[in-house]
């Protein structure tokens, strides 16, 4: 039976409390909760988790059978395999290998780029809202934040970016896909700001969804796989998402090799753990597990959108495998409404005081979350 809109958040059945501060950050406060710290309930097992964009299906059959025989491996370092993995990825992307930067996590190197091209004197331009750590470490390391909100139709505004920009500029960070909004910002219009940027400036191109928006958008296309000749960028992926490896925390940047070696000085030696290791090589041979995961998420999307369409709900379009949709009353009474039956959604996101983003379940956990919602 399809529900309008109406009874939608009527049935929610709780009240427009809205919170207001006068200060708060441009993103959701790591202090606070949200994104950095897991949320401590009780039951927590059964918890159905639509808050941090994982991957509910993965790892690949064939990247657990990896897992399971590298624990064997745990009591040594990683030697040689540590460089295979370097190998592997630059051979998967056609770079060399002193192009390739390995993290624990692409959170880590976020915080190396932070760290090497930030400072109290040099300030990070972002848009709002957008992924949060940058901001974070941006924060932590007393840099300017300059945050930029979305365009309407929740694209980088990269002109208004553009004309932040001066000389004491160390950083722009664009996400594409952005998450929360997990729209695209097209291409060409990188390249323009690309062509305009200061030569003191560097930019974090972060790809963490890349896989999701593959072919949904002509006018997406990624840095790493059409790269420009500019040692000032800094494309980021992750084994997170699409590859169902979250809770091991393998992340990579890639960039030119100097622009590499000034990065590689901010993140741990050694901080690569060995079952992560052997999992990434695996997973970047899985083309297989890695389409099967693609289809899931498009399917999962659409049935997603069909859902919402039936209830009048007017989702950002998505290119990742989450979706950001305006609730028409405070996200915080949302998110709360769906915690109070063991579903986590993600965060409040101060500009978008009614919006949420339910990252993508399984079929059941979704049907679960549309029978709370309604
Ligand atoms: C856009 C974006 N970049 C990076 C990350 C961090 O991913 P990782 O697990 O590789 O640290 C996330 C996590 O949600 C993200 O949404």
């Amino acid at each position: 039976m399809p529900f309008s809109r109406r009874s939608f958040f009527q049935a929610l059945g709780i009240g427009a409390i809205l919170r207001s501060s006068n200060s708060q950050p441009l993103l959701p406060d790591l202090r606070a909760g949200s994104w950095f710290e897991a949320p401590q309930l009780a039951g927590q097992s059964d918890l159905i988790r639509l808050d941090r964009n994982e991957n509910p299906y993965g790892p690949s059959p064939k990247v657990a059978d990896a897992i399971r025989s590298a624990v064997s491996a745990s009591n040594r370092y990683t030697r040689g395999e540590y460089n295979a993995l370097l190998d592997a990825i630059a051979h998967f992307h056609g770079v060399n290998p002193e192009q390739v930067l390995l993290g624990c996590g692409s959170t880590e190197v976020l915080r190396a780029a932070a760290a090497a091209f930030l400072s109290p004197a040099r300030k990070v331009i972002l848009p709002v809202p957008t992924f949060e750590a940058v901001e974070h470490y941006a924060r932590s390391i007393g840099a300017q934040i300059v945050g930029v909100p979305l365009n309407r139709e929740f694209v980088h505004d990269l002109e208004s970016m553009h004309a932040r920009i001066d000389s004491s500029t160390g950083l722009v960070y664009i996400c594409n896909p952005n998450n929360p909004t997990a729209s695209l910002t097209p291409r060409k219009q990188i390249e323009t700001f690309l062509g305009k940027l200061r030569a003191s400036a560097y930019i974090v191109i972060d790809e963490a969804y890349h896989q999701y928006a593959g072919e949904s958008s002509a006018t997406y296309s990624s840095f790493i796989d059409r790269p420009l000749a500019d040692d000032r960028v800094i494309v980021t992926r992750t084994f997170s998402k699409v590859y169902g490896l979250a809770g091991l925390r393998l992340g990579y940047a890639i960039a030119a090799p100097k622009t590499i070696q000034q990065l590689r000085k901010y993140v741990t030696l050694d901080g690569i753990n060995a079952i992560a290791v052997r999992a990434g090589i695996v997973a970047l041979q899985d083309a297989d597990g890695l389409g099967q995961f693609v289809k899931q998420n498009e399917n999962d999307r659409q049935e997603f959108i069909n859902q919402a369409f039936a209830r009048m709900l007017k989702p950002v379009d998505s290119h990742a495998n989450f979706v950001m949709f305006d609730t028409l009353r405070p996200a915080d009474d949302v998110i709360q409404h769906f915690r109070n039956h063991g579903i986590l959604l993600g965060p409040r996101f101060p500009s978008m005081t009614n919006h949420v983003r339910v990252s993508l379940g399984t079929p059941a956990e979704m049907a679960e979350f549309w029978r709370v919602g309604t």
